[in-house]
């Protein structure tokens, strides 16, 4: 067996520091690898074998029962969440169906519309750090950008924008905070908003939600929280990851902010380049449904899989140089950071909308920033999710 692969896990302290190099050597054996982590898995590194996966959910499922009736059934997370996602942890038709009361939300059209409204939460953030002398780029800006985004967009007051963000209300550092008693208090939040829509509707998701019906029946409260807390939990932390990331990248790369500045489309590339890159989600799990083959591997009924987003983002079969940032590169928005098949990210359009808006403005407004290298710190214990929780900076 191969030694790096024998040491592939998600979980693992050092896994940011160490996974394009392990995927890399895993994947001159094929484009499927086994780890031995979390009980075993199957690592999809190819972009190929990885596409596949995800549309094929019939052979590689979803799905979370979380009674055990089917043991096989244990959703998308290694190990399993404790809080089963309805929406992410199911299979069509059932998931096409609660799919669809989001749907409209998110068609581009209507994100297209909400350009001013995102750019006006971008100014406001912008405005508010102009008289200080350092700043923290995660906290001050990305943070509370993609927050008062995503909830204006679910009917989330914006005042209360901070009590949301998870470890952000702990003070300085983002490190300490506890993700099970943080997402319990965004979903007691999140119930009781439940509940408010319930008794008067308006028109926003959460109302939609409530409303909705799957199969004939009403969602519960509960289920309606379990869609809204995939919108929120799943939405902020990953947008803020592709606005630092980006930032990250153009402070040592300063020749790029004119040509970027001056053509619009060479900026949505070079956010395409970013997310494939820098994935905010690096993979997802599914489980084995039936005796198959990927990537040349016999996978058995009952065998967990991950769908390895990032390792696929860089498969050398599909980006020429894959390591390399090229602003201009034709295929970099093929790049599978969204994922692929039933499940594909609802919020992509609003994802990529506001990550460009974001960084074009810092580079707007203030061209000379200067990221504090030596301090910024990344994600810790969020499993799948990676990005930067401090990015202090000098803004002028
Ligand atoms: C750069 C930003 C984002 C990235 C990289 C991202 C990534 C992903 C990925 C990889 C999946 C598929 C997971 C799987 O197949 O197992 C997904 C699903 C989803 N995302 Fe995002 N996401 C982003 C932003 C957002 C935003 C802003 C929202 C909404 C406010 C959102 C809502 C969702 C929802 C509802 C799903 C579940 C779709 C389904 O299962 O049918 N995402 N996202």
């Amino acid at each position: 067996m191969n030694t790096d692969a024998d040491r592939f896990d998600i979980h693992a302290a050092d896994h940011m520091d160490r996974w394009v190099a392990q995927t890399d050597a895993m994947r001159r054996a094929g484009p499927v690898g086994w780890t031995d982590a979390n009980g075993g898995y199957w690592v999809v590194m190819g972009y190929e074998a990885a596409s596949l996966a995800a549309k094929d959910w019939q052979v590689f499922s979803a799905l979370h029962d979380p009674t055990g009736a089917d043991p096989r059934a244990r959703g998308i997370g290694i190990p399993p969440y404790a809080f089963p996602l309805i929406l992410s942890e199911s299979d069509p038709p059932r998931q096409t169906r609660l799919r669809l009361l989001e749907i409209p939300f998110f068609h581009p059209s209507r994100i297209r519309a909400q350009i001013a409204v995102v750019q006006g939460h971008i100014d406001q953030c912008i405005d508010a750090m102009a008289d200080k002398a350092e700043v923290d780029l995660f906290r001050d800006y990305a943070m509370p950008v993609v927050a008062l985004t995503t909830m204006a967009l679910v009917g989330i007051d914006i005042a209360h924008w901070r009590d949301y963000t998870l470890g952000m209300h702990h003070g300085a550092s983002s490190l300490d905070f506890n993700l099970a008693s943080d997402t319990d208090r965004v979903h007691a939040m999140l119930l009781e908003l439940v509940r408010e829509r319930r008794a008067a509707p308006r028109a926003d998701i959460a109302s939609a939600l409530v409303a909705g019906e799957v199969e004939g029946q009403a969602l519960r409260d509960e289920e309606a929280l379990s869609m809204l807390s995939a919108l929120v939990l799943g939405g902020f932390d990953t947008v803020a990851s592709l606005i630092t990331s980006g930032l990250l990248w153009l402070d040592q790369n300063r020749e790029a902010h004119a040509d970027l500045l001056s053509d619009d489309a060479l900026l949505a590339n070079a956010v395409h380049e970013f997310l494939r890159l820098w994935p905010p989600s690096l993979g997802g799990g599914r489980n084995v449904m039936l005796d198959t083959e990927l990537g040349g591997q016999r996978l058995a009924d009952g065998d967990r899989i991950f769908l390895s987003w990032a390792a696929a983002n860089r498969d050398p079969d599909v980006f020429a140089d894959p390591h390399a940032v090229r602003l201009d590169r034709a295929n970099a928005d093929q790049n599978l950071t969204f994922g692929a098949g039933p499940h594909r990210c609802l919020g992509m359009e609003l994802g990529r909308l506001t990550g460009r808006l974001a960084i074009r403005s810092i580079l707007e407004c203030y061209p000379s920033y200067r990221i504090r290298h030596d301090s910024v710190v990344r994600y810790r214990s969020k499993g799948f999710v990676a990005g930067w929780s401090a990015m202090p900076a000098v803004l002028s």
